[in-house]
């Protein structure tokens, strides 16, 4: 079994201590839990994309625990990156820049940019400063499927794969860090999260670049992430009713997701309340997912948020846990 702790002092020095030997700790910032690992030692990060089970191709971000140590792994910061670091770090942002020589290609997927966050989580933050260096940290779940948000579903997913795991409670934010490409002119954002393009354009002082078919590829952009085992689909509204139980009808478990409550009868049907609160439905959403593979739901049936501000981060992953599935 994986070894939890509380994350108090005496645990966060052994989690670096354990990083300085080349293991893995996932510990958690404001948005998701991490799988950390030494961003300088290659075996190291070798081992965190085996216990992922994460394409090499997949490049991963490597957290730093304030904008000073930037120098030491990107290799020019423009200055629209330096607005938005100064307005959103420490956050949940994650700027792609030009990576330093000294960045492992291992790590950006043989990229010349690199993925920087620096979380602004106490534990986070008091891990990186005990461990005093860059940690390359993708989220905490096995390739493909919901993060974790909770230290106990990083134990469910990583199990003895990982040396320990820091134990800081419930993620603010829930969601995974927005992500904004800084590296070539106007910035744009590859992953939409908790700090909204509305929030970028005002740091910004103008306008974020559109979608770019010429973008990296990155692999929260793959048709299906951030799945849960059940089956995922969007409705509307007035379908969520009507559509479960056709599905019931079809001898499906199924969980409706729902913001209001349903009166819906059929033992095969598990109604799940969702937050009507964008923040709250965020911070409990990937929970909720679990929950219906807990339930050994074979189908969840969910409507998507207004996509404004964080909504358009938790439809972003609604979309992608429903896109179409590798066999
Ligand atoms: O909130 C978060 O960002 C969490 C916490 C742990 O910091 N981390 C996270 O990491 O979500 P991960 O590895 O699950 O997702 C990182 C995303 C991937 O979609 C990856 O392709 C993209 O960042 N990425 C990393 N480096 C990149 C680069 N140089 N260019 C474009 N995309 C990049
Ligand atoms: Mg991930």
């Amino acid at each position: 079994m994986a070894r939890i702790l509380p994350a108090d002092a005496d645990a966060i020095r052994q989690a670096a201590t354990i990083l300085r030997r080349g293991g893995l700790v996932a510990f958690p910032t404001e948005t998701v839990y991490g799988l950390g690992a030494d961003a300088t030692n290659e075996s190291a990060v070798r081992a965190m994309f085996a216990v992922k089970g994460r394409p090499a191709n997949h490049p991963v971000i490597v957290h730093l625990a304030d904008a000073a140590q930037l120098d030491a792994v990107v290799a020019d910061v423009p200055a629209l990156a330096r607005r938005l670091a100064t307005a959103f770090w420490p956050g949940p942002m994650t700027l792609v820049l030009h990576r330093s020589e000294r960045v492992s290609p291992l790590i950006t997927g043989s990229l010349d940019t690199v993925g920087i966050r620096v979380p602004g989580h106490p534990v986070a933050q008091a891990l990186l400063r005990e461990f005093a260096g860059p940690l390359a940290a993708p989220s905490a779940n096995r390739f493909g499927r919901v993060s974790c948000t909770r230290a106990e579903h990083v134990a469910e997913e990583l199990q003895d794969r990982v040396n320990l795991i820091l134990d800081g409670g419930e993620c603010q934010v829930g969601l995974e860090s927005t992500i904004v490409d800084v590296s070539r002119g106007q910035p744009a954002i590859l992953r939409p999260g908790a700090v909204t393009a509305e929030q970028i354009e005002a740091a910004l002082g103008g306008p974020l670049a559109g979608q770019s078919p010429t973008a990296p590829r990155v692999s929260g952009s793959l048709p299906s992430h951030y799945a849960p085992h059940a089956m995922v689909e969007i409705v509307t509204a007035d379908q969520l009713e009507p559509r479960a139980y056709h599905l019931a009808g079809e001898g499906k478990r199924v969980a409706v997701i729902s913001r209001r409550w349903l009166p819906i009868h059929d033992p095969r049907v598990f109604v799940i309340t969702a937050p009507g609160d964008d923040e709250e439905l965020a911070r409990s959403l990937y929970a909720l997912l679990r929950r219906a593979d807990e339930l050994k739901c074979d189908v969840v049936v969910t409507t998507l948020p207004v996509e404004q501000g964080l909504g358009a981060a938790i439809a972003d992953r609604l979309r992608r846990a429903a896109g179409p599935r590798a066999v």
